[in-house]
C-alpha cells in the first residue's frame, strides 16, 4: 500500500488515501502516516466504513488504546469494545437519545476548543473518529494548528507564557456549561494535571501552543487573571487562518495529534442521527515503545 497526501489547509491538515484501514496495515504504511501524521497533525482518510473490531484493530496499530471520561462516570456503553467512545447522539437502546439525556449531556462540551484527555495523568497522543451517521447539516469538526498559533505570537506574549503551566480539570468545561451532576468520587477518579502552555511537540521539534478549555488555572497568577489569559490564547489559536473545518461524510474516518491541535464539534439537530466513534491512543514513552 502507498499512502497518498493531499494538503487540505496551507498549514496543516491533509487528506490521505491508498490505503484500506479496516486491514491490518504493514510496518512500512504504519510509518508513512507516523510521518504524516508529524506533518500535517491532521489527516482524513475517505470511504473507510470500518465495523467496531476493525476500528478498534486500526487504532490499536498506533499505540495502547485509552478508554476516555467512561473510566470516571462508569457510564454504560452501546459498544461491544470499551476502547470506543462514543461521539454522537445514540442512546444504549439504539435510538436518538432525548436532549435531556446525561450521556448526550457529557458530550456536549466537546464543542469548546480542547485537546483530548489532557486531564487525565497519562498523555494521550491520537484520537481518531470513525463516522458512522452523519446528520445532513451541522456537525462539523474543527481543528486548530498550535504550532502556527505559537509562531504567530508577540515575543513580548511568548517570554510571558514560557514555564508557565495550565492545570487541567476534567469536568472544568461540563461544569462551565452548567453540566455539574459530578459526585466527589468521579471528581478524585480524576485529580487535575499541570500541563505546560507551551511545548515541543516531539514529532517536528516545533513549539506549540498549548491553551484548552480543560485549563482553570495558571501558574503564577490569580485564577480570573489566569482563566483571562486561557480564553485570550484561545481566542488567538482558533482564528480562522489556523483552523481546518471537516464537513463529515459517512465512512470519514480522521485522526490528529492531541499534542499539535486543538479541536471542537460543531453545533447540529439534537433531534438528527449522529453516531461517530473514537478511539484514542495512549503516549507512549521511549523506554516502552523501545520494549514493544
Ligand atoms: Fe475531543
Amino acid at each position: 500500500m502507498t499512502l497518498t497526501l493531499e494538503p487540505l489547509h496551507p498549514l496543516f491538515a491533509a487528506e490521505a488515501g491508498g490505503v484500506d484501514l479496516g486491514r491490518p496495515l504493514d510496518a512500512e504504511t504504519i510509518r508513512a502516516i507516523d510521518a504524516a501524521m508529524d506533518r500535517y497533525a491532521v489527516l482524513v482518510f475517505r470511504g473507510q466504513p470500518l465495523d467496531q473490531a476493525q476500528q478498534v484493530a486500526c487504532a490499536k496499530q498506533f499505540g495502547p488504546l485509552d478508554a476516555g471520561l467512561r473510566k470516571a462516570t462508569g457510564a454504560p456503553t452501546r459498544f461491544q469494545y470499551e476502547e470506543l467512545i462514543d461521539i454522537g447522539n445514540v442512546a444504549l437502546d439504539g435510538s436518538v437519545a432525548d436532549r435531556e439525556n446525561a450521556k448526550l449531556i457529557g458530550v456536549l462540551a466537546n464543542q469548546l476548543w480542547h485537546a483530548d484527555s489532557t486531564f487525565q495523568d497519562v498523555a494521550v497522543k491520537y484520537s481518531m473518529l470513525s463516522a458512522v451517521v452523519v446528520t445532513e447539516e451541522g456537525g462539523e469538526t474543527q481543528w486548530a494548528d498550535l504550532r502556527a498559533a505559537w509562531d504567530a505570537l508577540p515575543e513580548k506574549t511568548k517570554r510571558h507564557l514560557e514555564g508557565r503551566t495550565g492545570r487541567h480539570s476534567a469536568f472544568h468545561s461540563s461544569i462551565a456549561l452548567g453540566d455539574d451532576r459530578y459526585n466527589e468520587e468521579q471528581l478524585r477518579r480524576f485529580p487535575p494535571v499541570e500541563r505546560a502552555l507551551v511545548h515541543v511537540h516531539p514529532g517536528s521539534g516545533r513549539k506549540v501552543l498549548y491553551p484548552s478549555v480543560h485549563i482553570d488555572r495558571v501558574s503564577g497568577l490569580s485564577v480570573p487573571e489566569g482563566r483571562l489569559l486561557v480564553a485570550e490564547l484561545l481566542e488567538h489559536a482558533t482564528q480562522p487562518a489556523f483552523v481546518y473545518t471537516h464537513t463529515w461524510r459517512e465512512g470519514d474516518y480522521v485522526m490528529w495529534d492531541n499534542r499539535a491541535t486543538l479541536h471542537r464539534g460543531k453545533r447540529y439537530d439534537l433531534a438528527a442521527r449522529r453516531d461517530l466513534r473514537r478511539t484514542t491512543t495512549l503516549e507512549r514513552h521511549a523506554a516502552q515503545a523501545a520494549a514493544a
